[in-house]
């Protein structure tokens, strides 16, 4: 969730301006407080609450002397975003910074411990106990490594640790342990990254380390030992995205950018239809299928299961990932257990493929390579989205989908759904084309509190992403419902100030959520439908309605319906002067 660069350059430059471009790039992990150690001489730390450019203003970090350093981002867990809990946290000589991104079940026994033997507390972080640790290990005789060797004995919980020592010149320590981690090999220099889109424009060739190593960064390269204390040799995989990718190239927010990337995505997504092919021939036989994510990738994988009951016929659970734990162990090795995330990292989405892995197939769907998923996992889609900055998901989710279209495809042996997709990335063009159509209806839902969405089939996930996009970047309470399940309770809300986005593309169900429609509508809702163009009938029932091409099928609705709705969350956000990419409270990896 925090965002951790480090670098050592290997000539005599200023690290401080690369450092702190390289964990802007991280702003997405977190946006809590920021904080810079540099050494020169002696280690200067530089931190504060606030977002980057405010914190920038007043402190200054490019100014910051030395050849190397360590950087953070704060996305709080343990401790308020406050100045004081901000990173790096030092020892208390001062001689030891640390950055950490995880959080430490056992911190606050390691803190009393601590405390008991002297040792003063400045934060209220987990992380704090780390340098304190460190610094209890060097004072009886171990160097950095092997000091962060032994701290990372005494912590549970999960972890990316980065420290410098003033009594060791010219070394960076790293370790990691179910939190990501990637040490980048660049011309200028060597790095360490909770994500490897943050060092893009200086290193592509990155290894993560695996847990338990220890990586030493100097001048002169990375060394990685292992827990017995041998080295380690692996060769860097090579990172196909480029800088410009992540850049915001004119757009006013990356969320807009990202939503107008999504015919590309889908194409560029397309283009793993032989690997899915591989991959289905290799398993062999599916007898049945579950589906595990969080969030957004929870709603493809819903979209998923709907598709491979419906054509396959082959029988399909979805599981949230915080949830898995408490299923049934009903899964076997005839079962494809298929993991479905945009960062790869999500811890409890990891947790779910360690465990199935001991007895079925996996599949991971993810979207960056060299990501933990895309490690573990015994065979891997890799969504091509490119780098998605924004928060909230929008390319990535188009090119999960896609992906699972194609295993479906595969599967079930139906090549018509497969050409069709081709047509696809077209449809979603048109839709994106709506933007000033929907940036214009989006000011009459800028003063609502709440709103209801709805759909049926294929279309209820849509509305269940709608909704989700709507509160994550708004704030506005939104829930996402089966369309029929609404008679059931929630009929009780709807009344002149409640907004209903009706999902309702033709097909076999639009004369059921139609029925709906007119529930909601009697009893005096707004109705907004987003349904196929030239349906006059239904522009009569609704207050306002956005039009999709008539010639998107039904089953393919979710990869072009959702479009319009990223889009009315977005304008709506813009509008009430929010940041769409950096929503309050939230983080684009979340890795405890
Ligand atoms: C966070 C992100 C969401 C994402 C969810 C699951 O909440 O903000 O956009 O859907 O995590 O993440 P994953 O990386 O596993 O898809």
């Amino acid at each position: 969730m925090c965002g951790i660069v480090g670098c050592i350059l290997k000539n005599n430059e200023n690290v401080a301006p690369i450092l702190f471009k390289c964990i802007s790039n991280l702003e997405y992990r977190g946006y809590d407080s920021i904080g810079l150690a540099t050494y020169d001489n002696k280690i200067n730390v530089k931190k504060a609450k606030g977002k980057i450019k405010e914190v920038n203003d007043e402190l200054n970090f490019e100014n910051m002397a030395g050849k190397y350093g360590i950087a953070h981002t704060r996305w709080a867990s343990a401790g308020r975003p406050t100045d004081e809990n901000a990173h790096p946290h030092l020892d208390d000589t001062g001689r030891i910074a640390v950055v950490h991104n995880g959080t430490l079940e056992n911190y606050t026994e390691l803190k009393n411990k601590l405390i008991e033997e002297g040792r003063s507390f400045e934060s209220s972080t987990d992380t704090e106990v780390i340098p304190h640790l460190i610094r209890k290990y060097v004072d009886e005789g171990l160097d950095l490594e092997h000091a962060l060797r032994k701290t990372i004995e005494d912590l549970k919980g999960s972890y990316a640790i980065v420290a410098i020592s003033q009594d060791e010149v010219g070394k960076i320590v790293a370790t990691r342990k179910d939190s990501p981690l990637s040490l980048g090999f660049g011309k200028n220099g060597y790095y360490v990254a909770s994500d490897s889109p943050a060092i893009l424009e200086y290193a592509r060739d990155v290894i993560r380390p695996k847990e338990g190593e220890i990586a030493i960064l100097t001048e002169d390269g990375i060394v990685i030992h292992d827990e017995d204390d041998n080295g380690v040799k692996r060769k860097p995989t090579k990172i196909t995205w480029t800088a410009d990718m992540a850049r915001k190239e004119g757009y006013e927010y990356f969320m807009l950018k990202e939503i107008n990337e999504q015919p590309l995505a889908v194409k560029n997504t397309l283009g793993q239809k032989n690997n899915v092919k591989k991959i289905i021939e290799e398993i062999g036989e599916v007898k049945r299928i579950c589906f595990v994510a969080c969030g957004t990738s929870y709603h493809a994988s819903i979209t998923g299961k709907y598709l491979i009951e419906s054509l396959a016929g082959i029988p399909c659970d979805v599981v949230i990932a915080s949830e898995f734990k408490y299923t049934a162990k009903t899964w076997n090795e005839e079962t494809l257990m298929v993991f479905i995330s945009q960062s790869g990292e999500t811890a409890d989405s990891l947790t779910a493929l360690r465990y199935a892995k001991e007895t079925s197939h996996t599949l991971a769907i993810v979207n960056v390579a060299g990501s933990a998923m895309w490690e573990e996992a015994d065979y891997v889609i890799q969504t091509q989205a490119g780098p998605e900055i924004g928060v909230a998901a929008t390319k990535t989710y188009l090119a999960q989908l896609t992906a699972i279209y194609l295993l479906a495809g595969t599967i079930s042996k139906n090549d018509e759904i497969i050409d069709q997709l081709n047509e696809v990335p077209k449809y979603i063009e048109e839709a994106v084309a709506k933007s000033d159509e929907i940036k214009a209806l989006s000011k009459r839902y800028n003063f609502v509190h709440n709103a209801f969405y709805l759909g049926r089939g294929f279309s209820y996930p849509i509305a269940l992403e709608g909704a989700l996009k709507l509160k994550e970047i708004t704030y506005v309470h939104a829930e996402g419902y089966a369309a029929g399940e609404l008679k059931h309770g929630p009929l009780a809300l709807i009344n002149e100030d409640m907004p209903v986005i009706v999902v309702i593309p033709p097909g076999d169900d639009y004369n059921k959520t139609l029925v709906n429609l007119e529930e909601v509508k009697a009893r005096g809702a707004s109705v907004l439908a987003v349904g196929s163009e030239g349906n006059e009938d239904l522009k009569s029932k609704s207050k306002e309605m956005i039009s999709i091409n008539p010639k998107v099928p039904d089953i393919l609705a979710p990869l072009v319906y959702t479009v319009p709705l990223q889009l009315l969350a977005y304008y709506v956000t813009v509008d009430k002067g929010f940041n769409p990419d950096q929503p309050k409270n939230l983080a684009k990896v979340i890795t405890v």
